[in-house]
């Protein structure tokens, strides 16, 4: 698949832009456990998958920018001295072009195309490995001299002044830092982060992707994210050491439970659970105690649908159903919710068993056939030539 999108981009490449092009690999991304802990400092466990955009790129000697993309089959086209926010996909390369330029480098007109087949809305991080790929092909192509940890910072900014989506490090952060065979846990607040080795033995993740991405998903993220907030600072009035919802404890929030407004307290709660969750999982993880790590997916995605209130019927519904079945350990909603995929911990003999019966059941209750991704954890954002 990927050598033939390649082709693809290079074959478009010359009959656009006539030229040969610098390529860049970036890949989408599952999270294990640690769901809406990122900007709450807390901690992630994230991996890079095999499933990608692509991307070709030439100077083009003008201060124009000209973009294809592949899968829209549209061009885009803005200039340097004028790059705002807006024009759907091509947002997302206009905002790390602009916070390069923000932070003083100097650019000049390029060209670009671009591809992939990380499906869009699934929760799978197509824009922040977007974001990154631009990153990584414009720092080569102008020998900006950055390091993977700055393109990782310049994507986010991208995704907060140029989608509007005040998220959190780890999609770009996994996109750019993946390691094949490894997940990686990362410490939101300090940034410190190791490799962490997933043994899954017999059992493997399989996505089952929802087809539906709700509007609600980007409003209410960043609602989510300000209802943190608003907890920390009431929190703060009682336990002024407190710097974040990492740093709190459930016997804490008990104590002062009737100070907080509205569903502040079951935000704040879930939070504090999860990361609970994700330090449990890495242990369990680490002792082989899969059937034990399953049931805390479960126990995620119960706080992401009650507590956090993020999920979404269909998300609910696809959950609900595994947990008869005997060859499942566990699965979660993953990502922001609204929509997008959950994550199956699913006994890898068992694996066509679970994709007809979860496709059966979803077909009839929604209409809509889900789709089934497996998934390897393969490396981060790299130049391909
Ligand atoms: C989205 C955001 C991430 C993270 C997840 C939830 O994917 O982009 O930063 O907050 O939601 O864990």
């Amino acid at each position: 698949m990927s050598s033939t999108i390649v082709d693809q981009i290079k074959k478009q490449f010359s009959l656009r832009y006539g030229s040969e092009s610098l390529l860049v690999r970036s890949p989408g991304r599952i999270n294990l456990i640690g769901e809406h802990t990122d900007y709450n400092q807390g901690f992630v466990l994230p991996a890079a998958i095999d499933k990608a955009i692509y991307l070709g790129f030439a100077e083009n000697g003008t201060t124009s920018c000209r973009v294809f993309s592949l899968d829209y089959l549209e061009e885009g086209s803005f200039l340097l001295e004028d790059v705002q926010p807006g024009g759907g996909w091509l947002t997302f390369i206009k905002g790390v072009v602009a916070q390069l330029m923000h932070d003083g480098h100097s650019l000049h007109g390029f060209d670009c195309v671009f591809g992939g087949d990380i499906p869009i809305g699934a929760g799978l991080s197509s824009s922040a490995a977007l974001e990154n790929g631009v990153g990584m092909g414009l720092n080569a192509l102008f020998d900006l001299g950055l390091q993977r940890l700055d393109l990782v910072a310049i994507s986010q900014r991208a995704e907060h002044e140029f989608a509007g989506v005040k998220c959190g490090i780890m999609d770009m952060f996994a996109s750019m830092m993946g390691k094949r065979d490894f997940a990686i846990r990362l410490d939101c607040r300090s940034m410190a982060f190791d490799y962490f080795p997933v043994n899954l033995q017999e059992y493997q993740f399989l996505l089952c992707d929802t087809q539906v991405s709700h509007k609600l998903a980007d409003s209410a993220y960043n609602t989510r994210r300000e209802e943190c907030q608003t907890g920390v600072a009431i929190i703060q009035r009682v336990f002024p050491e407190t710097k974040s919802l990492r740093d709190v404890t459930m016997d804490q929030l008990e104590k002062i439970k009737e100070q907080f407004p509205g569903d502040v307290y079951k935000r704040c709660a879930y939070v504090v659970q999860e990361n609970q969750r994700l330090i449990a999982s890495c242990d369990l993880l680490q002792t082989s105690d899969l059937p034990g790590f399953g049931k805390l997916l479960y126990g995620s995605h119960v706080g992401l649908s009650r507590s956090y209130e993020v999920s979404c019927p269909e998300l609910d519904f696809l959950v609900a159903q595994t947990i008869p079945m005997e060859y499942v350990l566990g699965a979660r909603m993953m990502g922001g919710g609204f929509g997008g995929c959950t994550l199956n911990l699913v006994k890898i003999s068992e694996k066509e068993a679970f994709i007809a019966e979860i496709t059966a059941a979803y077909q009839l209750q929604f209409g809509i056939l889900p789709k089934v991704y497996e998934v390897q954890i393969v490396d981060g954002t790299s130049l391909l030539n």
